[in-house]
């Protein structure tokens, strides 16, 4: 098992985690437990958990319905009446058992009932074990705006354990992925280098992987948890790819978190090498290898509306100018301000 120490808490990995998570069981002295899942986590995750931590047999547990769609305050409003009905007090602990949407969600309910109650996360995806699960940040979208209400609230612990993502698809394996490719383009040349020589399936959750895109995350969160600068880097084709998902979201059209950010990525790499940031050598690496794992985006002039919408309503937007964070050469990161809306749109013209 591997065990990275963050700010307050640590990361297990492995599938040595759960006897990590019955030790750290065992030490607290919790009044009682609530543990939240979706539909898919109830019947694939939870039985194998609950075999290998017994004690979690005592949890009452809370399942919502999932995909992105339900991450808003009504799922909140819905989880913080169970707790309530159910006589949760300071002292119990939330376990949040699932991907993104689960982790963020259950991680925002526990940073504001009664002020603030432990939680943990066992993260079940890709995504969630190499980016949601990690770092504190917590939330949920607000009219049609990803992660617009939230929290910076650390977990207790972050108990990742592989064997839940023989349970995926392989399109959801891919959307974790794209959060590998993320940290790889902004924090580590050589990662970089070693993932773009493979792109076979099995590749994409190797337990290395995992550690390493773990480890180059919280490194980055250690220094700026509250994100006032080098944690600015981690939103590398958020900007443009969060606009693409509220807006696809909105149109009820299907779309992963992922998928949306290949495509953020190739269009803010785009903005880089307008602003000299990468060479043409470097842009066309990254373009070929995300187009080689990620479907091309079919964007329609009702899609493109939308997202310049989102975009000009982008939280990361400061006195209407805008701001990106994109790679300075493949493998680091700096922040570019004063980005124009002709830039942006001569770039999606471009893809
Ligand atoms: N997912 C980006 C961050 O944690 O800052």
């Amino acid at each position: 098992m591997s065990i990275i120490k963050s700010t307050t808490y640590s990361v297990y990995i492995g599938d040595k985690s759960f006897d990590a998570l019955n030790n750290f069981l065992k030490k607290k002295t919790y009044s009682s437990y609530f543990l939240i899942c979706d539909e898919h986590t109830f019947q694939y995750c939870l039985p194998n958990l609950l075999f290998n931590c017994p004690i979690l047999n005592e949890a009452e547990i809370i399942e919502l319905e999932s995909g992105e769609q339900h991450k808003h305050l009504e799922t909140c409003i819905q989880v913080w009446g169970a707790l309530t009905d159910s006589g949760a007090d300071k002292k119990s602990l939330i376990i949040n058992l699932g991907g993104g949407v689960i982790t963020d969600l259950g991680g925002f309910v526990a940073s504001t009932f009664k002020r603030g109650i432990d939680f943990i996360n066992i993260p079940t995806t890709l995504l969630s074990m190499v980016d949601a699960s990690v770092g504190g940040k917590t939330g949920v979208d607000f009219e049609g705006i990803k992660n617009h209400i939230g929290t910076t609230y650390e977990p207790k612990g972050v108990y990742v354990n592989p064997v839940f993502l023989e349970t995926l698809s392989e399109r959801h394996i891919r959307n974790g992925y794209a959060e590998i490719i993320k940290i790889a383009l902004i924090a580590d040349p050589a990662f970089w280098n070693d993932i773009k020589q493979s792109s076979t399936t099995p590749h994409f959750y190797s337990e290395e992987l995992i550690i390493h895109a773990i480890e180059l995350k919280n490194a980055i969160v250690k220094k700026d948890l509250y994100e006032n600068d080098l944690r600015k880097s981690l939103n590398f084709g958020h900007s443009v790819g969060h606009a693409l998902e509220s807006s696809l979201l909105k149109l009820n059209k299907d779309i992963l978190h992922g998928e949306a950010i290949a495509f953020g990525m190739i269009i803010e790499s785009i903005i880089a090498y307008e602003f000299k940031r990468i060479t043409k050598k470097e842009l066309n690496e990254i373009c070929n290898y995300i187009n080689s794992i990620y479907p091309k985006i079919k964007l329609n002039n009702e899609v493109k509306k939308w997202m310049f919408e989102y975009i000009f309503h982008d939280k990361k937007n400061d006195n209407g100018s805008l701001n990106f964070a994109l790679p300075d050469s493949i493998g680091y990161y700096k922040l570019q301000a004063g980005i124009k809306d002709e830039q942006i749109k001569a770039a999606i013209a471009r893809y």
